[in-house]
């Protein structure tokens, strides 16, 4: 097993800490008055285990669908013995993972998204366009279609697709031309000489702005690759479902698209469903869910970006699952005007970056 290169420092540790405080610090529902934390993404481990060490009454679900990131955090979390769950599973199939341990619902979640530190190091994962290697990128080595596949078999449209939607890449077209070109004289197999070609199918001036040429279209295939967007808007409405009164769930997005799901998640609950120009809210209609970061996504300071790199493309957005039926009728209860949270609720939001 590959050792991590130094030492991986969770992103807005202290901040996803405080915000899941108060829903984990309070008597639980899970055997022995216990809370229940459900890490979607444990990688290795480095939030799981500061959660554990914070919250001795609470147990841990943790999900990955990397093996080998879950074999370092069962290593790294083994003291905290009967308190944690490690499962091999993609997020979106959390439903399934609670009722195989016999639970309902959950007091709070937190998805730190994207690759690990670890999965970039390893240089035969193929993740990253600085280091040569076979062009795997999938997150499950144990199933699914390698990013090879991908670039040596998807028409030219399918590959602009992916890249200019994924990678949100101004030469899309280009350069899946050059992908095509390039294998219809052999198979491309190495991250290197993807890397190359996208280099040199960018115009020489756009080769100088906006980081590595490749690092977009290596984004667009590891989104492919993985289906992260598709499993994503199914894995947080399923998150939020299974949440407690009171619970929280904390997402850190590391790219626009991601954190687009996540905002339109949240406030599609954050606000009224009920018609606009009652002064009241109807029984069902109100908001369900609280937006704890409020006026967008938080980030990280630059103190922290300074300490760790990984932070500085971070957006935190938080919720809590407003507590009862009562308060949700009257948002006064939630510190709101009801029916102004209808109409403010989604403006919130929008003002995210
Ligand atoms: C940024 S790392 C998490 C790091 C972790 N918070 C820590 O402190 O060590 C993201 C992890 O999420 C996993 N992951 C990404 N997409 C996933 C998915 N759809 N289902 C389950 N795990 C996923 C990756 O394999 C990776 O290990």
């Amino acid at each position: 097993m590959v050792e991590p290169r130094g030492v991986h420092v969770p992103v807005l540790l202290d901040r996803c800490l405080e915000l899941l405080a108060p829903a984990l610090d309070r008597p639980g529902h899970a055997p022995g008055g216990r809370t229940v934390y459900v890490d979607g993404t444990t990688g290795l481990g480095g939030h799981a285990e500061a959660v554990l060490l914070a919250h001795p009454n609470t147990i841990l679900v943790g999900l990955d669908r990397d093996t080998e990131a879950l074999a370092h955090s069962q290593r790294r979390l083994e003291r905290f013995g009967d308190r944690v769950h490690l499962v091999h599973a993609v997020y979106d199939e959390l439903p399934l993972v609670l009722s195989k341990l016999g639970l309902e619902k959950v007091d709070g979640v937190l998805f730190d998204l994207g690759v690990s530190s670890l999965q970039l190091d390893e240089a035969d994962r193929g993740f990253a366009y600085a280091q040569d290697a076979p062009l795997d990128m999938r997150m499950d080595q144990t199933r699914g279609v390698t990013a090879q596949e991908i670039v040596n078999s998807y028409s030219h449209p399918d590959l602009t697709r992916v890249l200019r939607v994924y990678g949100e890449e101004k030469f899309a077209s280009r350069i899946a031309a050059a992908i095509l070109r390039e294998r219809d004289k052999a198979p491309i197999t190495s991250s290197a000489l993807l890397a190359e070609l996208v280099r040199d199918s960018i115009p020489a001036p756009a080769r100088r702005t906006g980081g590595h040429p490749a690092k977009r279209t290596f984004q667009a295939l590891r989104i492919e690759v993985n289906g992260e967007l598709s499993t994503w808007e199914r894995a947080l409405p399923a998150a939020i479902d299974v949440l407690e009164p009171g619970g929280r769930v904390v997402v850190l997005s590391y790219h626009s698209l991601e954190d687009r799901i996540t905002k339109q998640a949240f406030a599609a609950r954050a606000r009224s469903t009920g018609p606009v120009d009652l002064p009241v809210e109807l029984p069902g209609t109100g908001p369900t869910l609280r937006l704890l970061t409020k006026g967008g996504a938080e980030m990280a300071s630059e103190a922290e970006v300074a300490r760790n790199p990984r932070a500085a493309s971070v957006r935190m957005r938080a919720v809590q699952l407003i507590e009862d039926e009562g308060a949700r009728r009257n948002g006064a209860e939630v510190g709101r005007p009801a029916k102004k949270a209808a109409k403010r609720a989604p403006r919130d939001t929008d003002q995210g970056p």
